[in-house]
């Protein structure tokens, strides 16, 4: 008979239907650590098969039926908020010093359930360059296009009203994230003057493109954004594959319940193999912990949090757990290292009063007449994440242009990256990125520009060995030489198209008086897109195994073993789809020979 942990705190009175039966010991087949994207992926794709029994466990909240995750213009009021985690970095050199923030989502869906929702893959060498590092054919692009096609449907208005390259073929009918290109009504107020900006640019003029079928580079137009057209609701994991795992028999979820270790058994401690993890109730300080046992722990936690989980199970580089006092189980160096993401700068200007930014959101007569507008029609500026976030472009700094820019950086790296992927990727947004001109008279929207394959990378480290404790995060900003004077390079040329373009009526950042060193203090921040932590061919093998331990995977962004050219969360959903197919693949064959060796 399966065993039942003691529930009582998370599970209230809800009777769960009888759970298939794990294949041999654990209380399942699998436990998943974390309820993201790739965890709900993970759940939804390996109970297909009614043999499997799968508990995941997610440290934050259901958002069901809060308006605050579902409605697109929202999305800039959940961090920090009730679903996110709220870390900060370590002090930047950089940066003179600064720490800006790092969130992540703690949410069913996880940075789905709180990010802009923009729907982007990027160039393909970076899924070859996948496959390549992990020895995972799978995750090629002209393989893992059939992932991405079939984790998404697409709506495309008709007709467009833009001029924009749309490659139908990378979607499917029935992928369960909606992703949509803006009608005219979602259109941003602010969009053709943005991308107008570029696509004439006289020094190095934009060309559209679209980025979600391989390509690298070039501007996109509309979106598309992971947005359901038919109510204009967010599309995020928890509603495109954690609904259907939880409606089955073999799957339990629950929410509010953290995992804080990760236990093993080391009768050979040679070979530690995961058994179960340990988990609290996330937001109770006195709360007992429980023990649950799995025949595999597949840790989905996230870019920070799944390396933290690894590192305070004891798997992580031995001199560092010894140094914070965490007992070591395997000496993985690679954990946590590796830490790449999407750091920008950023101009902030006014806008005109006809145009909706997160200010005009805080006036309730203007939010009642555009909440009367998004209940009847679906649509209009609450409809579109951000407020007004669409148009972005990708730009790769021409070969001469790198080399002139700063004679002592070591510009080799950037000059070697395969030439369908960019340097640069330039955004705006609806809202001011600094709390100073939040303010309604400003009326500010913020136009960024990130570094999109930096050369340096960060780590992620404990501070300590209790799990209450933040971890340390050296995301490392503008790391390189190279890495700083592209940043350079690309604010520049940002100020450059929307000070020529008078993008916007008044520009309050930077502005004529500061310095460069007070303009990268003020204004750096993330798109938090952080990957690689636990990557792929350093820390993982080709099974998505932590290497040298049994019973343990990682999926989801930590796994990367590149960071891709635009955002990460596409990539997310195709990655974890990927890893479903080899760990069911494997459960197939391990079935197999158990029957056959007569186990
Ligand atoms: C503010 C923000 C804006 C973003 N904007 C965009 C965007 O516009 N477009 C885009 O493509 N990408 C965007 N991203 C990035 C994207 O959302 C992430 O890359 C993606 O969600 C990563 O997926 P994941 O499965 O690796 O981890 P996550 O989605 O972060 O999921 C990890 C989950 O594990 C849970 N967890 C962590 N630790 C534990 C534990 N110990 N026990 C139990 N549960 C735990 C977390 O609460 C979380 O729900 C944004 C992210 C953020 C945070
Ligand atoms: C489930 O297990 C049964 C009994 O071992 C086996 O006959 C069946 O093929 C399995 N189903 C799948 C989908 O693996
Ligand atoms: C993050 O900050 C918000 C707002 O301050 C808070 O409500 C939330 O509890 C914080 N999250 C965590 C995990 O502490
Ligand atoms: C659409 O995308 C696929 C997948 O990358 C590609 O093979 C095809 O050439 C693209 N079609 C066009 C018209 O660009
Ligand atoms: C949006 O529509 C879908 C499909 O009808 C529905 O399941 C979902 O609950 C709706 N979302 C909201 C917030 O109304
Ligand atoms: C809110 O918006 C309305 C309509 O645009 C405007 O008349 C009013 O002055 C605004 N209120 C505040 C407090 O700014
Ligand atoms: C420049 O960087 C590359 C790595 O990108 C390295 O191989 C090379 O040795 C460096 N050159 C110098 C002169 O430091
Ligand atoms: C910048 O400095 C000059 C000279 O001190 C001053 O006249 C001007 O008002 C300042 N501009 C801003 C926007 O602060």
């Amino acid at each position: 008979m399966m065993m039942w942990p003691t529930l009582s705190l998370f599970v209230s009175t809800a009777v769960f239907p009888c759970l298939a039966q794990a294949s041999s010991g654990g209380d399942y087949d699998f436990v998943i650590a974390g309820g993201g994207i790739a965890g709900l992926v993970l759940a939804d794709r390996l109970s297909e098969n009614p043999n499997h029994s799968v508990l995941l466990l997610e440290a934050g909240p259901d958002p069901t039926g809060d308006p605050l995750v579902s409605t697109p213009a929202l999305s800039g009021q959940l961090w920090p908020s009730k679903y996110s985690w709220n870390f900060t970095v370590v002090p930047q050199t950089r940066l003179s010093g600064a720490t800006p923030a790092l969130h992540q989502g703690r949410v069913f869906g996880g940075g789905s359930g709180i990010n802009f929702m923009a729907y982007c893959r990027g160039a393909k060498s970076v899924f070859d360059e996948w496959a390549e590092v992990s020895g995972i054919e799978d995750l090629a692009w002209d393989n893992i296009v059939q992932d991405f096609r079939n984790s998404a449907n697409l709506y495309v208005p008709d007709p467009l009203p833009y001029e924009q390259p749309i490659n139908t073929t990378v979607f499917s009918e029935d992928g369960p994230v909606f992703v949509s290109y803006d009608r005219p009504d979602r259109l941003s107020q602010l969009e053709p003057d943005f991308w107008n900006a570029w696509l004439n640019d006289p020094y190095q003029p934009a060309k559209t493109a679209d980025l979600t079928d391989g390509t690298g580079i070039g501007l996109v137009k509309g979106g598309p954004h992971a947005v359901r057209n038919s109510n204009g609701t967010r599309s995020y994991a928890w509603t495109a594959y954690g609904y259907r795992a939880a409606s089955k028999p073999n799957v339990k979820i629950l929410h509010g319940s953290r995992v804080v270790k990760i236990n093993f058994d080391t009768s050979d401690p040679a070979s530690p193999r995961a058994v179960g993890v340990d988990y609290v109730a996330a937001d109770d300080d006195t709360s007992p912990i429980t023990t649950v046992t799995g025949n595999e722990v597949i840790v989905s936690a996230g870019a920070i949090n799944s390396p933290r989980l690894l590192l305070l199970s004891g798997i992580g580089p031995q001199a560092h757990l010894s140094a914070v006092g965490v007992p070591l189980v395997k000496d993985s160096p690679e954990v946590g290292s590796n830490l790449r993401d999407h750091h920008m700068l950023a101009t902030i200007f006014s806008v005109p009063p006809s145009i909706v930014t997160a200010s005009s959101l805080s006036n309730s007569t203007v939010l009642s007449a555009l909440e009367a507008e998004y209940h009847a029609t679906a649509g209009g500026p609450l409809s579109e994440p951000g407020p007004q976030s669409s148009t972005f472009l990708t730009e790769r700094v021409p070969d001469a242009v790198l080399r002139a820019l700063d004679p002592g950086a070591n510009m080799s790296y950037y000059l070697s990256l395969p030439a369908d992927r960019p340097h640069l990727a330039y955004q705006y947004a609806g809202t001011s990125f600094l709390a100073e001109y939040a303010g309604a008279e400003y009326n500010a929207a913020t136009a960024f520009v990130a570094l999109v394959q930096p050369e340096a990378s960060g780590t992620v480290r404990l501070s300590s060995a209790s799990y209450r404790d933040a971890p340390l995060i050296d995301s490392r900003y503008f790391g390189s030489d190279a890495d700083y004077a592209v940043a350079r390079y690309g604010l520049g040329r940002l100020l450059g198209v929307t000070r020529s373009a008078r993008v916007g009526v008044r520009e309050l950042f930077p502005g004529p008086n500061r310095t460069e060193a007070q303009v990268f203090r003020d204004i750096a921040q993330t798109f938090h897109h952080p990957v690689g932590t636990v990557a792929l061919g350093r820390a993982l093998d080709s099974g998505f195994r932590v290497k040298g331990v049994g019973g343990l995977r990682v999926v989801d962004s930590s796994a990367f073993p590149a960071i891709t050219t635009c955002h990460t969360h596409a990539s997310v959903y195709a990655l974890a789809e990927v890893a479903a197919r080899v760990i069911g693949g494997e459960d197939k064959r391990r079935a197999r020979g158990r029957k056959e060796g007569g186990l």
